[in-house]
């Protein structure tokens, strides 16, 4: 009697404690960001919009509590990156990998989320073939066409007759160089010189001087977060704009983390993006706040927010998916959700796994003493035209 009782006791209070353990399982992001190195303020702005998030809207969703395991990538070694997916799928167990600050780095780590059928969320990246690596990404920051086309056509209809480009010599360079010459002269306009610039210590002074000698109308220019300060100011140096060349591109170059410390080099400089720090709605608005007090005031970027809606798109997928954590079941419930972001309305398009988005043409002003890149155009529901 008393065996059997206590075998019943020990049968119930297994059967009590095993949807217990479940239900206590956390929902494990492996977080990957290049922490450190040259492209390091891409990841400090991620992780502080993943805490950001986290702090707006709880750790627990779909009856899981997420929990972040970071690892620093450095940014510049694709092979590490896809050692980190795998031990963080392998030994962490983690439900979720996402982050992925330069395309290389997710292009290395796409076969590690297929293999293991985990939902992988590119935050940063941006050359427009990324998606395709892996029926398991899902991207939340834009692609280097979708933010180009705006402002080739926008030159074009505002009188810039020729552009020479200047690009980061890697994919989402070429994807941007690609882009802007196809509907640049799609509109009648001319691109008589194109340069690439390298990735690793890039010098752009012999680049700008090329430049100015060619005398174009305009300069498009993409370079990867982060590099912009450095660009701005061999611009000013080399007296481009006093030679009347405009500066435009994508917002990369006038990226919100650094733009404030551009100085007057950057004032009337326009260019096309899916994110600005001066966006006027109440989400964002909201979003700067919670960003200011995780970030101790500083100013959220583009990056930021695409890894303030990776980590929406992965507590919706959670909760919609009712707390299950397999990875089929979670990408199933992540594919076509949409919502307004501190950005504007997005939406993860279901069959191509990428971001659709509003791009807003914008222009460096000062404004209270700051400098902020001031919307005011704006095309609305841009796909990746590749896709
Ligand atoms: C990329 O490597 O895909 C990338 C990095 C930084 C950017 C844009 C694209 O600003």
């Amino acid at each position: 009697m008393m065996v059997t009782r206590r075998a019943l006791l020990a049968a119930s209070g297994a059967a009590l404690a095993a949807p217990a353990l479940a239900q206590g399982e956390a929902a494990k992001v492996g977080l990957i960001l290049p922490m450190s190195g040259p492209f390091a303020s891409t990841g400090r702005q991620i992780e502080a919009a993943v805490r950001t998030f986290l702090r707006m809207s709880g750790e627990s969703h779909g009856g899981k509590k997420l929990e972040i395991v970071l690892r620093d990538d450095t940014g510049v070694a694709p092979d590490v990156t896809r050692r980190l997916a795998q031990e963080l799928v392998v030994r962490e167990r983690v439900r979720f990998l996402a982050g992925f600050g330069l395309t290389p780095l997710a292009f290395a780590a796409a076969p590690v989320a297929t293999e293991a059928k985990v939902p992988m969320v590119v935050m940063a990246a941006a050359t427009s073939v990324i998606v395709q690596r892996s029926p398991f990404i899902l991207r939340t920051s834009f692609t280097l066409p979708q933010a180009t086309m705006p402002i080739a056509e926008w030159a074009a209809k505002n009188g810039v007759k020729s552009a020479a480009t200047l690009v980061t010599d890697y994919a989402p360079g070429l994807d941007a160089e690609r882009a802007f010459k196809e509907r640049f002269t799609a509109q009648g306009g001319q691109v008589p010189l194109e340069l690439r610039t390298p990735l690793r210590n890039p010098d752009y002074a012999p680049f700008l001087q090329r430049v100015r000698d060619a005398r174009p109308e305009a300069l498009f220019i993409f370079v990867p977060s982060g590099e912009g300060a450095a660009l701005m100011k061999q611009f000013a140096e080399r007296g481009l704009r006093e030679a009347g060349i405009r500066l435009i591109g994508t917002g990369d170059v006038v990226d919100d983390d650094i733009l404030n410390d551009m100085g007057d080099a950057a004032l009337g400089v326009v260019t096309s993006h899916h994110y600005s720090a001066a966006h006027d709605s109440a989400e964002n608005r909201a979003f700067r706040e919670a960003y200011g007090q995780v970030a101790s005031n500083a100013r959220p970027n583009f990056m930021a927010v695409g890894g303030f809606d990776g980590m929406r798109l992965i507590a919706e997928g959670l909760k919609k998916a009712e707390g299950n954590l397999d990875g089929e079941r979670l990408l199933a419930a992540m594919k076509g959700q949409s919502w307004m972001s501190p950005r504007g309305q997005i939406t993860i398009d279901a069959n191509t796994r990428d971001i659709v988005q509003d791009i807003h043409i914008r222009r460096v002003e000062r404004r209270d003493g700051q400098l902020w890149n001031v919307e005011f155009d704006r095309v609305p529901q841009v796909r990746d035209p590749g896709t």
